[in-house]
């Protein structure tokens, strides 16, 4: 009897102590792991110049990322209307120019559409910009009353006065904190961002957003290899890139995609896959963005395919608790960017995203970027706190917690205009 009652307590632990092993913060329990160099192919040819990387090397990198990791977008879809809903030459206490344009994508019966908030310096010059997701609508990045609110879809967060999944007026500005806007604008950029659920409402159906765009006949879910949510987000930023090549502020060559968290897992995908994109930034981006995948510390490939099912595609279901078989790290998705600027940032206390994996994914892309002539990282020590490393692969790790700071903004705006402006 005694036996048969441990036998069942044991059985009701294991999911539990299971999904304790998929979160792990001791540096001692990391396995030990071989990573693959971004410069030797699949079939085991060393790569020695950016000819070889182009032809050979970046694409079967880039399409085992599509096919294993994010998943591909099945088509194509262009945008089919350009409406400017509201303007003003004279926003942010007269500091800035600011658009709202929605950009509306139409097939059979199906319409979808989406919304660019965007500040701009006053000046007659095409400006750099930094485009990014925010969490909850446009409206909540600024206090400026004339943001419209989204009625997209948007989980509920009672204490931002969002109710039954819908933003109210009780949200404006709440997320003022993420967007250093003013500092963005006085330094010569411009600002854009979009509300991510416009594109694809982040929850576990693929019958919503853009995905059924692409579905024959009476598919419901995307097929293995085919797009999770990061990579529909991700394509969302690209359609914005198309619109700002047609904007008469903006200089569509410098544009820096942005994100962070989910976001940035999703700013690195769109970088990789849109080299249009003049850099990118991930901010705290974690597991299946700068993390290494194969360190298993903070969140792990098991932990965010169980908790989010819907971000990346059905093969990367493979590799939960098997992350040794992946061909590929996450520093070969930094290594996509190449020769282009980009910037990975962490949070001390950030722990779930580890923070150290993502220091190693830079250092361990540079090569690929020294293979253009370009700086990536070149010390192999983790910096100390607050003092960023800043060359075409930079690198910073600030004091406090998991979210996008003054201090990040500073950061980025410097090398932006060392490295993109
Ligand atoms: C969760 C998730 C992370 C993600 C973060 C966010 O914490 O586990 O992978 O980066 O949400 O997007 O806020």
């Amino acid at each position: 009897m005694k036996i048969l009652i441990s036998a069942l307590f044991l059985m009701l632990l294991l999911p539990v102590l299971s999904i304790a092993q998929e979160a792990n913060y001791d540096e001692t329990k990391v396995p030990e792991f071989k990573l693959p160099d971004p410069l030797t192919t699949f079939n085991g040819k060393k790569v020695k110049s950016v000819k070889q990387w182009e032809k050979k090397r970046r694409p079967e990198l880039l399409q085992f990322f599509t096919e294993n990791v994010y998943g591909a977008v099945p088509g194509e879809l262009k945008i089919h209307d350009i409406n400017v809903v509201e303007e003003s030459a004279n926003a942010l206490n007269g500091k800035a120019k600011r658009k709202q344009v929605t950009l509306t994508f139409k097939k059979d019966a199906k319409e979808l559409d989406f919304t660019i908030l965007m500040y701009t310096p006053k000046t007659e010059e095409k400006v750099p910009l930094f485009l990014g997701y925010n969490f909850y609508g446009n409206h909540t990045i600024t206090e400026d009353v004339n943001v419209q609110i989204s009625s997209a879809w948007v989980r509920d967060n009672p204490s931002f006065g969002i109710v039954n999944n819908q933003l109210t007026e009780q949200s404006r500005g709440v997320r003022t904190n993420r967007w250093a806007l003013e500092k963005i604008i006085d330094a010569g950029y411009g600002l854009a961002v979009i509300f991510y659920c416009e594109v694809d409402p982040d929850k576990d159906d693929m019958t919503d957003g853009v995905h059924p765009f692409f579905y024959v006949d009476d598919q419901q879910q995307p097929a293995n290899n085919e797009w999770g949510a990061i990579s529909t987000w991700a394509w969302g930023l690209s359609r914005a890139l198309d619109y700002f090549e047609q904007d008469a502020d903006v200089d569509a060559s410098k544009v820096i995609v942005f994100g962070h968290s989910r976001l940035g897992k999703t700013s690195l995908w769109a970088g990789a896959t849109d080299q249009r994109f003049a850099g990118a930034i991930s901010n705290d981006s974690g597991c299946g963005g700068a993390a290494l995948s194969k360190r298993c510390f903070g969140e792990t490939v098991a932990r965010i395919n169980r908790s989010f099912p819907h971000w990346f595609c059905g093969n990367f279901k493979n590799y939960s608790n098997n992350e040794q078989a992946l061909l590929v790290d996450q520093h070969e998705l930094i290594a996509l960017l190449a020769p282009r600027p980009v910037y990975v940032a962490s949070a001390e206390e950030d722990r779930w995203a580890d923070p150290k994996g993502e220091f190693l994914s830079a250092l361990y892309a540079s090569p690929v970027f020294e293979l253009y002539g370009k700086t990536g990282i070149t010390q192999q020590e983790m910096p100390e706190v607050n003092h960023p490393i800043q060359s075409t692969v930079s690198y910073h790790i600030r004091t406090g917690v998991h979210d996008v700071t003054d201090y990040d903004w500073e950061q980025y705006i410097r090398w932006a205009d060392n490295f993109i402006k």
